[in-house]
């Protein structure tokens, strides 16, 4: 498609300069210090979309960050299309290992570095500028919605309201969302499954107060010692979760599915080189495709507890805590896992100590369809730009809103993700390659073209 390509080749610089200025936003939803700049980001959407062509573009309050929408119906009789993006971003922190500041874009060997720069504001804007191409162009075949929201990194909870009370205003023929990964440009793929997320803090407290860990230690029970002891007992001799009944919902893939996930390219090697690991890690009987993709998983997300400032401090902390994930996968549920990480925690906990669980967010796991029109629309837009088919692979992330759609209004999702695992999303120096960014532009408006052609 030519037009495509000689519209991007004109508009490129500002297509990227836009992005930019878009980045430049600190949109951190988790912490509070940002708010002011989250709503500017918001509006800052609302007006991008509005100069793109979008109609009846809002900006939707909602008890959180706002939801910004906007559409273009061009026929009532055509399909729709609705695009789920996020313009909030994860913390920047630790600042200090980024090479360059993550709110100040810089280009550095052909790549995007910022917050934000591939999760998932590089991504989303790729559907503004799509869009703006196809009303520039005369080409836009369909009706389209945007729904870019402001709460994802902070788990989406006023989005199950809003969609609630919007069904009429959301009502569409498929959601559209790039916010995933695929393996490569050599090897484009396609995300058909998301995992769920059930997400706790727990806190063991010991003694009233924190003690001289040599008047006292030796005679009271350290709740850090506890604390690694409890976490460690997690995982068997396997690796696999030690959580009486946590795998009793799990669907076992067939050796046929799990055959077809393991012809993806990838190499063991060059992932533990990347990482910086001499040895991989998980539940044994499975690759690492498998790992990510298909079995749930239980990560330490973050730990702490008695001194941790300079120098040494001699001291018998009373309390640590811990930030624990477990990642899920069909026909797991979020509230089920969490009862049973609860009860699980609370039994095994000694009687030396008190132990709190307290459950954050959560998420269900979904696979989407691959026999779909919009799947098959998809796949043909990627063989088109990319010259190869793309890949079917299972994505170890999480984005809630996606079982969300389709308990509350029966839509299905394609997962169309541009960026590359080794993005660095959540970490220093995140990063969304230029190349990407605008194979993705290009990308977008074939899919609706057949998305079109195929729904006749
Ligand atoms: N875009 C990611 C999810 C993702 C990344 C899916 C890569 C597949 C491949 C999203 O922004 C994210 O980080 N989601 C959170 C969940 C949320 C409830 C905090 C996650 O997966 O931790
Ligand atoms: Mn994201
Ligand atoms: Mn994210």
């Amino acid at each position: 498609m030519s037009f495509i390509k000689n519209y991007v080749a004109q508009h490129e610089q500002r297509m990227l300069d836009e992005l930019f200025d878009l980045l430049r936003y600190p949109s951190v939803s988790a912490d509070p210090k940002y708010k002011a700049d989250v709503l500017k980001t918001a509006e800052f959407v609302a007006t991008k979309l509005i100069e793109a062509g979008a109609e009846n573009v809002e900006v939707c309050q909602t008890a959180g960050y706002p939801i910004v929408y906007g559409e273009k119906i061009i026929d009532a009789a055509k399909p729709t299309v609705l695009v789920y993006g996020h313009y909030d971003v994860q913390p920047p922190d630790p600042l200090e290992l980024w090479e360059t500041p993550p709110f100040e874009p810089t280009i550095r060997d052909g790549k995007i570095f910022a917050r934000g720069a591939c999760d998932d504001k590089g991504q989303f804007y790729m559907h503004v500028k799509a869009f703006e191409l196809m009303m520039q162009t005369n080409s836009l075949p369909c009706n389209i919605k945007f729904m870019i929201e402001g709460e994802e990194e902070v788990g989406s909870d006023n989005l199950g309201d809003f969609v609630k009370q919007n069904k009429n205003k959301l009502k569409a023929d498929v959601v559209l969302i790039s916010d995933t990964a695929m393996i490569s440009m050599e090897h484009p793929s396609l995300e058909t499954g998301l995992r769920g997320l059930s997400y706790l803090e727990v806190e063991v407290t010991g003694p009233n107060r924190d003690l001289h860990s040599g008047v006292y230690g030796g005679a009271v029970a350290n709740p850090a010692t506890i604390l690694t002891k409890m976490i460690a007992s997690l995982h068997d001799d396997n690796n696999r979760i030690a959580i009486p009944g946590f795998y009793d919902d799990v669907i076992n893939l067939s050796d046929a599915e799990r055959d077809a996930l393991n012809s993806a390219p990838y190499d063991d090697a060059e992932y533990k080189a990347d990482l910086g690991v001499n040895e991989l890690w998980g539940e044994n009987g499975y690759s690492t495709f498998e790992r990510t993709g298909t079995r749930p998983t239980l990560e330490v997300n973050g730990i702490w507890g008695g001194y941790i400032g300079e120098g040494a401090k001699t001291v018998l902390p009373s309390k640590a805590s811990a930030k624990i994930s477990m990642r899920l996968v069909p026909n797991q549920g979020s509230a089920k896992i969490t009862k049973l990480f609860t009860d699980h925690f609370l039994s095994i906990a000694p009687p030396s100590v008190k132990v709190k669980v307290t459950p954050h967010h959560g998420g269900e796991p979904v696979v989407t369809p691959t026999d779909s029109v919009a799947y098959k629309a998809a796949q043909q837009a990627i063989a088109e730009s990319f010259g190869k088919e793309p890949i079917p692979t299972r994505g170890g992330g999480s984005i809630p809103i996606v079982a969300l759609f389709e308990a509350e209004l029966g839509i299905k999702t394609v997962l169309m993700g541009f960026g590359l695992d080794s993005d660095n999303l959540h970490s220093p120096n995140e990063k969304y390659d230029i190349a990407n960014y605008f194979k993705g532009i290009e990308t977008i408006p074939l899919f609706y073209k057949y998305f079109d052609e195929l729904s006749k």
